[in-house]
Formats: structure tokens, sequence, C-alpha cells
């Protein structure tokens, strides 16, 4: 049967990192969270932030869908190992793996202070590859595979500034075609999402005007503002029984912004 809706989500245990955002807002992996509960799966929304993780965890419930909220600093293997425990511990198994933290920078080589480079190094890495050295253990127990979506951005390859950020979603691409290769004997999946300039609590409240909102929408081919949703769609698309052929894939999902001459704002 190809035509059912029927992605094999359903009763599927997924862990999302990053997945808070502020207030009611739709952040990318606040999307994610909500729409892999929406497909059937039993959610941990991890967060720096237990609050904002919590949030997401009651905008899941109010849809009728199972999560639980966990605060942690993951950068740090302690607590991705509890992330991961909390899984195992709560539901029996663990299948999905969203790594969704990021944080942005803003200058060059030449102006970027040595510690807010180690910064962003640290962030926009060590989480992927501690969450995943647990998550992937437990992803074998199942005997069924797992999938691992990697979030990086289309400034990994069409960098316009944000260097230090550039260069971090440079080493997301390799990391994740590296652990394709890796894991793919034992069932898993892992592919990469580069998002474009989308819509979330990441890039307002860094500032952004409406005259900086139009042009990152001018700068898709189709004229179309990406918000939280549209990565969060591709998560469950990539971690689904659709995507059972695709791994060490670099998706790029940005409304054409990537082949656009026009600036992104
Ligand atoms: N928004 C965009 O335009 C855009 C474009 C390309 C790529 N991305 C990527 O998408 C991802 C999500 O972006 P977003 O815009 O939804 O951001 P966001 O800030 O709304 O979400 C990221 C979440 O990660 C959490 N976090 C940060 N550091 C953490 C840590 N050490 N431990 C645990 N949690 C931590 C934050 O609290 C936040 O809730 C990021 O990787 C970002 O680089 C975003």
């Amino acid at each position: 049967m190809h035509g059912t809706l029927d992605f094999g989500i359903k009763n599927k245990v997924a862990i999302v990192a990053g997945g808070g955002a502020f207030s009611k807002d739709i952040g990318n992996g606040r999307a994610a969270s909500i729409l892999l509960a929406e497909a059937g799966a039993k959610v941990i929304v991890a967060d720096r932030n237990e609050e904002l993780a919590n949030n997401t965890v009651q905008m899941i419930k109010d849809r009728g869908g199972e999560a639980i909220g966990v605060g942690g600093d993951l950068t740090k293997s302690d607590q991705c190992k509890k992330v991961v425990d909390l899984a195992l511990n709560s539901w029996g198994r663990l299948d999905i793996l969203d790594n969704n933290i990021g944080i942005a920078s803003k200058l060059s080589v030449v102006d970027e202070l040595e510690e807010d480079w180690d910064k962003i190094m640290k962030v926009n890495l060590k989480p992927m590859f501690l969450m995943s050295k647990y998550a992937i253990p437990a992803m074998i127990n199942t005997g069924e595979g797992g999938s691992i979506v990697n979030i990086s951005s289309i400034s990994a390859t069409r960098p316009k500034g944000l260097t230090s950020y550039s260069a971090s979603k440079g080493a997301v691409l390799s990391l994740s075609q590296a652990m394709a290769v890796d894991h793919g004997a034992n069932g898993i999946r892992v592919n990469c999402i580069l998002p474009g300039p989308v819509y979330t609590p990441m890039v307002y409240t860094s500032g952004m005007t409406d005259k900086h909102r139009s042009q990152r929408q001018n700068a898709s081919l189709i004229q179309v503002e990406g918000d939280g949703w549209d990565i969060g769609k591709a998560v469950v698309y990539l971690s689904s029984n659709w995507a059972r052929y695709i791994t060490g894939h670099l998706m790029v999902v940005d409304g054409g912004c990537s082949l656009s001459a026009k600036p992104r704002g």
C-alpha cells in the first residue's frame, strides 16, 4: 500500500533537542515536536530552558498528544545521557532524534571574540555529538534502526557573513554524512536539513525589522516567507517510513533562497 498516510511514526519515541521556544511562538524545534506528536510519536522535549520545553509539552497535550519536558544544558554529557535515559525509562525505546540546537553569530573572524567562536562551536556541534552518542546505542537496541535529523543552515554552503555560525553549520553537514556511513549497517538513517531564513524566535528576538523580513521573503524564488512549521514538516518526513531509502541526505528547505541573487536580509 503506497497511498497510505501512515508515516510509520505512530508509537515511536522521539527526542527533540532544543524543542523549546519563547511563549507560544513557533521555532523549528517546537514545530517538529508538535508535528511528531501529531503523527503519533511520544516526544521528549529537551531544552536548556525547562519552562520553554514545558510550554511545548503543553501545546502537544492541548492537541491530544503525549510528551515530557526536560531541562538541561545539552553541551554537557551527563545532561544528554539524562535525556536519553528519560526516554528509555518512560517509554522503553528510542527511534527518532531531532538535533535542533543552534545559536547565531554576526561577525567576521577579525571582529569575532575568541570566546564567542568557542561558544558557537560548542553550542552548535557538541549537543549533536553527545545526543547521538547516547541515542544511537538505544536505537540499535530496538532492533528496528532509527532516524536522526541534524539541523544545519543554508549558511553552511551560501554564507553571507555570520562567519562562525556558517563554519559550525558546515561541520554539521560532514558530521551528518559521517554518522550516516558509520551507522547505516544498523538501520540508522542520518539526514541533515539546511533551513533558509525562516521566521522563528531566534531571528525576531535578534532585532529583525519589517524591512529585513520582506527582504527575506523576496529572496525566496517563490516569495514565500518560511517558518518553523516548514522545517518541522521536513523533520517528520525524514523521520518517517516514507524516507526509508534516504540517508546521508542534505535537504535544503529554503523556498529557493540559496539559488536567488537577492539579499536575504
Ligand atoms: N531561524 C532561522 O532562520 C534558521 C535558519 C537556518 C537554520 N536554523 C537553525 O534551526 C535551529 C533552530 O532554530 P530556531 O530559529 O528555531 O531557534 P530557537 O532559538 O527558537 O530554538 C533553539 C532552542 O535551542 C535551545 N538551546 C540553545 N542552547 C542550548 C543548550 N546548550 N542546551 C539545550 N538547549 C539549548 C534554546 O533554548 C532554544 O529553545 C538552529 O540550529 C538554527 O541554527 C534557523
